[in-house]
């Protein structure tokens, strides 16, 4: 098997090799991108939005995301799994920033941690780093500042554009290892990627990045009613769960399911390979095959 990616292979891979990162919320979904070759899982706070279907990340808690951290290193083998941080988890001061971080590793079992915030969060970083728990930041658009921004925008257009580039400046002082650029314009994204010694990971900040991450909802085309400019779709689940679905409702309603094959009988009849024994587990093993 596969060593496990870490903190010092991701900044190796500066102006290398492409990091790919999927946001993650549950040990089936962290299975199926880490076997498609995702580097690296976060346990993202968008899962407020995706899976709570909330309209922003801000009601997000931090038990709910130690619990959904959980859920992702029980299915990952390889990848890094980063946790966010959730609002109001880390803002008030460096001292909760700290605890937080901690129960997020300790609690939730991730490799790491991600929060957002430029050079206000400067001195967050440095005591969170201090503790011997890696940070990636966040700046650009920011969504637990939706309020302050007035809405999901891009952001860094114009003259604004230098005050993106000191908030990544001074979270690479601060000692982050990786920041997530999103929603910016790729020319300042490009140039962004420039300056800094640590991996950019963009999302919605053009093709210059050290590396893209998407919500693995919206790459797997699981939300029908988002279709943001920067999303690729790579696939249609939410159709295909919906063809899924009507199918098996037709097939009850019709009752052809369920067939022989799916229905114990009383007197086994020699196992095949279509139909096991009915002295196997029911469920098969009680662990993930590896
Ligand atoms: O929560 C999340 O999914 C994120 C990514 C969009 C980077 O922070």
């Amino acid at each position: 098997m596969a060593a496990r990616v870490t903190v010092p292979l991701l900044r190796a891979r500066k102006g290398r090799d492409k990091i790919v990162m999927v946001t993650a919320y549950d040990a089936t979904f962290a299975r199926m991108l880490e076997e498609g070759g995702a580097d690296v899982l976060l346990v993202g706070d968008s899962v407020g939005m995706v899976v709570q279907g909330h309209d922003t990340t801000l009601p997000v808690t931090l038990d709910e995301m130690i619990y959904h951290c959980r859920a992702v290193c029980r299915g990952a083998r390889i990848a890094h799994i980063v946790g966010d941080m959730p609002f109001m988890s880390y803002q008030t001061s460096p001292q909760l920033a700290i605890e937080s971080a901690g129960r997020l590793v300790k609690e939730g079992g991730v490799g790491s941690v991600k929060l957002e915030g430029g050079a206000e969060m400067a001195e967050t970083i440095r005591t969170i780093v201090r503790a011997g728990i890696p940070v990636m930041a966040h700046v650009g658009l920011t969504p637990q500042s939706v309020h302050a921004m007035g809405g999901f925008k891009v952001q860094g257009k114009g003259a604004d554009a230098e005050r993106v580039l000191e908030d990544a400046r001074a979270v690479e002082a601060a000692g982050a290892y990786a920041v997530v650029l999103e929603g910016i314009p790729g020319e300042l994204a490009e140039r962004i990627t420039d300056e800094l010694t640590i991996p950019t990971i963009g999302i919605g900040a053009g093709p210059s990045c050290d590396g893209q991450v998407l919500v693995c909802y919206d790459l797997l085309g699981l939300t029908p009613d988002l279709r943001p400019k920067f999303v690729k779709r790579y696939d249609d689940l939410f159709a295909r769960g919906v063809a899924a679905t009507q199918s098996f409702v037709s097939e009850v309603r019709d009752g052809s399911f369920p067939a022989r094959e799916h229905t114990f009988a009383a007197r086994a009849p020699a196992a095949t390979a279509s139909e096991p024994s009915n002295d196997a587990p029911v469920y098969g093993s009680v662990a993930l095959p590896r």
